[in-house]
């Protein structure tokens, strides 16, 4: 018998698919700013001023909606001692050992570390962006500050993007992931094999 099991709401869903397609956009504009050669994305954004315009917004848009997400799976991804144990283990890991690993709950420590690497950078990333929008902060605050904020948002910028490419990677290396987030729903065998302690839950079995 195929099971299904559900892992998302709609809900979760939709605010996961707003922050994806909102992170691209930040991402676009950004390398645009960040280096002449990505300048031609400005095209995108309706030419240089808009695109240096309309990041900021963009980040804010996107803040907002990875606050209402990461608030809803917060405490989904406390590391516990079982996720240490797993994190030391990664050669299983890479191997598809699965059977000499700690059981995962919902979350393994993999997804749980790059749950709290979102966390950091994200906020950083507005914090710093701020500091550097004009015209509406910059000028009130101290240049040397600003300084500061500009190498910060560059390097929190490089680090999500980086998370976010292992996220997809993942995604896409371990089969029958993906429609955890299009469908709302997992097979029960993908649960039994990668999130035992979660699928026991579930089930009950
Ligand atoms: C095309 C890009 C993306 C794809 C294909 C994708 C796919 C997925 C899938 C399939 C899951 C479910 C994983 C599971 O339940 O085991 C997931 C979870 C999640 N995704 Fe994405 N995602 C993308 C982009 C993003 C972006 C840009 C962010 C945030 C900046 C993000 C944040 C999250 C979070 C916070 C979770 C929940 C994981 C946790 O709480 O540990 N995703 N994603």
């Amino acid at each position: 018998m195929h099971t299904s099991i559900k892992r998302y709401t709609t809900t979760e869903r939709s605010n996961h698919w707003i922050v994806a397609i909102v992170f691209v956009l930040a991402a676009l504009s950004g390398l645009a700013l960040f280096h002449p050669a990505f300048y031609f994305l400005v095209h995108l954004f309706g030419g240089g001023p808009w695109t240096r315009i309309l990041h900021p917004f963009i980040g804010v848009v996107m803040f907002v909606f990875f606050v209402v997400l990461a608030a809803g799976f917060w405490r989904l991804n406390r590391i516990t001692p079982a996720d240490r144990q797993w994190s030391k283990r990664m050669g299983d890991v890479m191997h598809n050992r699965d059977d000499n690993l700690p059981e995962p709950g919902k979350y393994n420590a993999g997804q749980k570390y790059l749950f709290w690497t979102m966390v950091v950078s994200i906020p950083l990333l507005l914090i710093s962006g701020v500091v550097i929008w004009q015209p509406w902060f910059a000028p009130f605050l101290p240049v040397g500050l600003q300084r500061v904020a500009v190498v910060v948002h560059a390097l929190a910028a490089w680090i999500i993007l980086l998370g976010i490419i292992v996220h997809i990677y993942a995604v896409i290396w371990v089969k029958g992931t993906l429609r955890a987030m299009t469908r709302g729903t997992v097979s029960g065998a993908w649960a039994k094999h990668h999130h035992r302690a979660w699928y026991r839950e579930m089930t009950g079995k």
